[in-house]
């Protein structure tokens, strides 16, 4: 890093590979923004001179303004988003509810959009570039057999799609954006669902550690050259049938 110290934006922070990444880039000398539903009551991190926390269902335009007003206020810009926060379910195609529908679109589409375009704006206006990276899956280009989950694809697939339209628009002021796509990561998500099964869902037979996909978000984070990529970390889930 630069002698000044750079703002990262971290969505869904509670827990799981948003919580790793806080960390991650704590420990790299970032400052942080941190964001979930109750991420103060979660007691998962402590606000300090280097990391605030903001509240809020990420869906929501007012909860992204106060995300970014936080991050100007309290450390005068921002580098890095990381737009993590998400929920995933399955069911049959035919028994997906019109609320299930908004769920997924509220957190995972709807809490991408409002806060990127304010970051990008914050950007903009700082002129030295920046990184977005959205947190998608394996799943959204190699479906496997008896994973019903077509409509949360509806999400993660156009989570995908804008980065290379972000990308192309921004290009010339050097606002990267990228995706980091997981196949089965060892998370609160998953509690419910035993390894030996996870396992089965990739051909390597490996369930991802929280660091695994932390080391790539970093790494895009920093990627100075590198937009409008998806990097899999999936044991090989992203191509071909096991
Ligand atoms: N784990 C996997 O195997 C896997 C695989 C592929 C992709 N992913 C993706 O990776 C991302 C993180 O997954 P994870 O496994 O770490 O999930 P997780 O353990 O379920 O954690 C999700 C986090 O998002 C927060 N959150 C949920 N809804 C929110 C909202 N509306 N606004 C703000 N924050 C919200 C939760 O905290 P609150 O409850 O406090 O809001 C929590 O901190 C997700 O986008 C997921 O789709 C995960």
């Amino acid at each position: 890093m630069g002698s000044k110290q750079k703002t990262a934006i971290v969505t869904g922070a509670s827990q799981g590979i948003g919580a790793g990444v806080v960390q991650a880039f704590l420990d790299r000398g970032y400052n942080v923004v941190a964001n979930s539903r109750n991420i103060i009551g979660s007691g998962a991190f402590a606000e300090s001179s280097q990391l605030a926390l903001v509240d809020g269902s990420i869906g929501e335009t007012a909860v992204a303004a106060k995300v970014v007003e936080t991050a100007i206020s309290r450390f005068g810009s921002i580098e890095a988003l990381v737009n993590n926060a998400g929920i995933f379910f399955t069911k049959a195609f035919t028994d997906y509810t019109p609320e299930d529908f908004k769920a997924l679109s509220n957190t995972n589409l709807e809490g991408f959009l409002y806060i990127t375009q304010a970051a990008v704006k914050q950007m903009l206006a700082q002129k030295s570039g920046g990184s977005v990276i959205n947190i998608t899956t394996a799943l959204a280009v190699n479906p496997i057999s008896g994973i019903t989950a077509s409509v949360p694809m509806i999400t993660k697939g156009g989570l995908e799609a804008v980065i290379r339209s972000l990308a192309s628009e921004y290009a010339k002021e050097h606002i990267r954006f990228n995706a980091v796509a997981p196949g089965p990561v060892d998370t609160p998500l998953h509690k419910d669902n035993p390894k030996e099964f996870l396992k089965t869902l990739t051909p390597m037979g490996v369930v991802s550690d929280v660091n695994d996909i932390v080391d790539a978000i970093l790494y895009l984070t920093e990627a100075r050259h590198v937009t409008g990529e998806v990097l899999h970390v999936d044991g090989g889930a992203h191509s071909g049938k096991w």
